[in-house]
C-alpha cells in the first residue's frame, strides 16, 4: 500500500492532484506544441497536416468546428481567431446536436474536429456524418493513433502529453495553440494579415508559456480567494469577444469539480435577463483585461456592482478602474488580444481547483464523470 501510495506520488510530480500538475504543465505544454512548427525569427509555420492540404483549407467558404465540453470551448475561441485573422466564417457546433440535425454541409465545407481524448463518440459521429457528405475534416487531437484521429483526413495533434485530471486544463491551451497556429497560417496565405503582423503574432505566442508561469504565481492569492467563495451556491462568469469562451470554461470547470452550479455569460448578455440573479450572495467573475471593449466591460461590472454583487474582476497587470470596483482582482500580463484567452483561463482554473479541493470533492475523478465520454 505504501509502495502504491508512493508511486501515485511520483506519478503527480509531487502535486496533490493530477489536475493540479496539469494546471503547472502548461507553459512547457504549450512549448512542446509549437516546438518544430513556429519559426518566429523566419516568420514560418510549419504544419504537415496544415501544408499538405493548404488550398483546401485556405479556400474554405466555411469552418464547422464539432466538439464537446472544454474541446468546444477551445473551437468557440477559435471562430474569433479565424473569423478576426483569416476571414474564413466559421460556425462551432456541439457534435451531439450537428450528428442529429441533418445540418447542411457543402463539399468546400472544412470540418475540423476536435478532440483531447480522440475517442468522443458524439465527435466521431460527426466526422463520419461530414465525411460522408463530402467534408474535409481536420482533426486536433492530444492522443496519438486515437480513433478520431485516424479517422480524419488530417490534423495536428497537441503535443500536452497525457491528461489524467477528468477536467481538461492543458488539453484547451494547446487547442487554443494549434488552432491560432493553422488561423495565423492560413492568414498570412491568404494574405489577410501582414507579415509584419504575423511575425508579431508569432513573437507574442512565444512569451506565453513565460507569462502563463507569471500567472501561476498568483496561485495563493486565487486560494484565498476560493475559500471567501467556496460556499456559494451558485457562480457567474462574465467575458466579451475572445474571452466569452474563457467565462463558458471558467463556469464549466466549476461545475464539474466542485459541483456548484456556474453560468458563463457573454457580459453584455446580463441586461436581458440574468442581472435579476444578482444579489450579495452571487459572485460574479468578470473577464476584464484591458482588449476588446474594456469600458464596456467597466460599465458592466458598475451595473453589478449597484445591485451588490460580490465581484472578482481577471484584469490586465496595472488596472486602475476594476481594480476600485471590484472586491478581489486577480491580474494577468499584457498580450495582444487573440491571446489572452491563453493566460485569462488560468485564474479560473486554479479557482475551481481551490474550492474543490476546500470542498473535499474528488478532483481528478469528479462524480458521475468519466475522461472520455465514448458512449452516447
Ligand atoms: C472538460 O473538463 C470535460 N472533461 C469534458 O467536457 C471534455 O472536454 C469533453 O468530454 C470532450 O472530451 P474530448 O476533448 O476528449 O473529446
Amino acid at each position: 500500500q505504501e509502495l502504491k501510495l508512493n508511486l501515485e506520488q511520483i506519478e503527480k510530480g509531487g502535486y496533490d492532484h493530477f489536475m493540479m500538475k496539469e494546471i503547472y504543465e502548461q507553459p512547457s505544454a504549450i512549448m512542446d506544441t509549437y516546438r518544430g512548427r513556429m519559426l518566429p525569427n523566419e516568420g514560418i509555420i510549419r504544419m504537415a497536416g496544415v501544408d499538405d492540404n493548404i488550398e483546401r483549407l485556405a479556400n474554405a467558404k466555411r469552418i464547422i468546428v464539432v466538439a464537446c465540453g472544454t474541446s468546444w470551448h477551445a473551437g468557440l475561441v477559435s471562430e474569433y481567431i479565424f473569423e478576426d485573422l483569416a476571414r474564413i466564417p466559421v460556425e462551432v457546433e456541439y457534435a451531439s446536436e450537428f450528428r442529429y440535425r441533418n445540418p447542411v454541409i457543402y463539399e468546400n465545407d472544412v470540418v475540423i474536429a476536435i478532440s483531447q481524448s480522440g475517442e468522443t463518440a458524439d465527435t466521431m459521429a460527426a466526422i463520419k456524418l461530414a465525411k460522408e457528405k463530402g467534408a474535409f475534416v481536420f482533426g486536433v487531437c492530444n492522443v496519438v493513433g486515437s480513433s478520431i484521429s485516424r479517422e480524419t483526413h488530417a490534423g495536428a495533434y497537441t503535443h500536452a502529453g497525457p491528461e489524467i485530471g477528468v477536467a481538461s486544463t492543458k488539453a484547451f491551451t494547446t487547442q487554443i495553440t494549434v488552432l491560432t497556429l493553422i488561423a495565423l497560417k492560413l492568414a498570412k496565405y491568404k494574405g489577410t494579415i501582414s507579415d509584419s503582423e504575423f511575425r508579431f503574432h508569432l513573437q507574442e505566442l512565444e512569451r506565453i508559456p513565460a507569462k502563463i508561469s507569471q500567472v501561476l504565481e498568483k496561485n495563493e492569492q486565487v486560494k484565498e480567494i476560493a475559500f471567501t467563495y467556496k460556499d456559494a451556491p451558485n457562480c457567474l462568469y462574465l467575458g466579451r469577444g475572445y474571452n466569452f469562451p474563457v467565462a463558458l470554461e471558467g463556469a464549466l470547470k466549476l461545475k464539474e469539480i466542485s459541483y456548484i452550479h456556474a453560468e458563463g455569460y457573454p457580459a453584455a448578455e446580463m441586461k436581458h435577463g440574468p442581472i435579476a440573479l444578482i444579489d450579495e450572495q452571487m459572485p460574479v467573475v468578470v473577464i476584464a483585461t484591458n482588449k476588446g471593449h474594456y469600458d464596456k466591460v467597466v460599465s458592466n461590472i458598475q451595473e453589478i456592482k449597484s445591485r451588490s454583487g460580490k465581484i472578482i474582476g481577471i484584469v490586465t497587470e496595472g488596472d486602475e478602474a476594476v481594480k476600485e470596483l471590484a472586491d478581489y482582482v486577480i491580474e494577468v500580463p499584457e498580450t495582444i488580444e487573440s491571446l489572452t484567452p491563453l493566460l485569462t483561463t488560468i485564474p479560473l482554473q486554479l479557482l475551481s481547483y481551490h474550492i474543490a479541493v476546500m470542498l473535499g470533492k474528488n478532483v481528478d475523478q469528479p462524480r458521475n464523470l468519466a475522461k472520455s465520454v465514448t458512449v452516447e
